[in-house]
């Protein structure tokens, strides 16, 4: 089907579906993002009132709805390590019922592809009520959010019709990079001018097109581990937890197994014991601080007869480890690892015969409470 927007037609092209011709276009994206995020010397350049005011905040509350709080997850860790500014992610639905703001200065920044989020919307009007700044990142230049806050950051991705977002997620987590490392150089922060975020994308880019071009081995996975399974287990720790996270709900979202994504180290407090024999899991390991607990935690699991799938940057990786991905910052790993997730989740969808870019019962935009 095509898509009738504002500025023309959206079509499919050769696509079955329009989420993986979104897949496809992350590593363009990510070239995009730098494009609009960097001056003729090639240095990070963004708007210096809202790093001015961004500066001034004595905590950054991100706050985002599903694959965009997921990106938020990633931003916290971030800001933090590039802007030495403590952040937290926060559920916009959860913000408020039991968030009493503990700081002076916040900050708010608003994560939200479609700019329409519904529970984003009532944190915003009550957080400006409240005179407290806020700048939303949205995929959408004319929307309510955008509007709404005192700034805005595009994510040039395009427009993104797959119900499932993809080249959104990793273009939120591009564009927080780009910002905590802006925001970490007019703090005169060491580590963010350590971080050569231009070039870790540029290589996010090339890395992510290798990855997109193992689709065939990648749906060969897709079958041996989802194809009649009724549920599914992702662990990782860190940004690794975090993508763990994202790749649950893509599958959950498109292909209706229960999967859930959780902190490795928790297995043994209980989720452990959902495990028997050809459970299928999926181990993301990126960070070579958190490689070897996280490769016991899956060895664990095959241990009891799990189906374990190890999705592994290079620099970590064994000889059986099914998915190797190119080295990059353990903090832009989700870029990378979230690629082969993205796919088994497609895959697993398609081969079930479902509508990929319609799910049952979810909408693009939920633009109710
Ligand atoms: C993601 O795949 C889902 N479609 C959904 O969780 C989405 O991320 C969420 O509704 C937030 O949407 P937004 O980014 O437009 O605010």
């Amino acid at each position: 089907f095509t898509v009738k927007l504002d500025d023309g037609e959206i079509s499919k092209g050769t696509y079955p579906f329009f989420m993986l011709k979104e897949i496809d276009e992350q590593p363009i994206v990510m070239h995009r993002l730098v494009d609009a995020y960097t001056d003729d010397e090639g240095q990070v350049s963004i708007d210096s009132d809202l790093l001015a005011a961004m500066k001034r905040a004595d905590r950054l509350y991100i706050v985002a709805a599903g694959t965009s709080y997921h990106a938020g997850l990633v931003g916290q860790a971030l800001f933090e390590k590039l802007a030495k500014v403590p952040a937290e992610a926060y559920l916009a639905s959860e913000f408020g019922y039991h968030q009493p703001l503990l700081s002076e200065r916040p900050f708010f920044i608003f994560l939200t592809q479609s700019g329409e989020t519904a529970d984003i919307r009532q944190v915003l009007v009550k957080i400006k009520a409240q005179g407290f700044p806020s700048l939303t990142v949205t995929n959408v230049g004319s929307s309510t959010l955008a509007r709404e806050a005192d700034y805005q950051l595009l994510l040039h991705a395009g427009p993104e019709i797959a119900v499932a977002s993809t080249k959104a997620y990793t273009a939120q987590i591009a564009a927080e990079a780009l910002l905590a490392k802006a925001l970490g150089e007019v703090k005169a922060i060491p580590e963010a001018a350590q971080f050569d975020v231009v070039h870790q994308l540029g290589l996010a880019s090339t890395a992510q097109q290798a990855l997109i071009e193992q689709k065939d081995l990648i749906h060969q996975w897709a079958t041996d581990l989802f194809a009649t399974t009724r549920n599914a287990f992702y662990i990782g720790r860190g940004t690794d937890y975090y993508v763990s996270l994202e790749a649950s709900l893509k599958l959950k979202e498109i292909s209706y197994v229960q999967a859930e994504g959780f902190a490795a180290g928790e297995l043994k407090h209980g989720t452990i014991a959902l495990i028997e024999k050809d459970t299928p899991l999926v181990a993301f390991i990126s960070d070579p601080e958190t490689a070897a607990h996280t490769r016991s935690n899956a060895d664990e699991i095959a241990a009891r007869g799990a189906k374990v799938l190890r999705i592994v940057t290079q620099a970590q990786a064994q000889d059986e480890d099914q998915i190797v991905i190119p080295d990059i910052d353990p903090l832009l790993a989700p870029l990378l690892s979230i690629i082969p997730a993205q796919l088994l989740a497609y895959y697993t969808s398609f081969d079930r015969g479902y509508d990929v870019d319609r799910p049952r019962n979810l909408a693009k935009s939920v633009t109710v409470e």
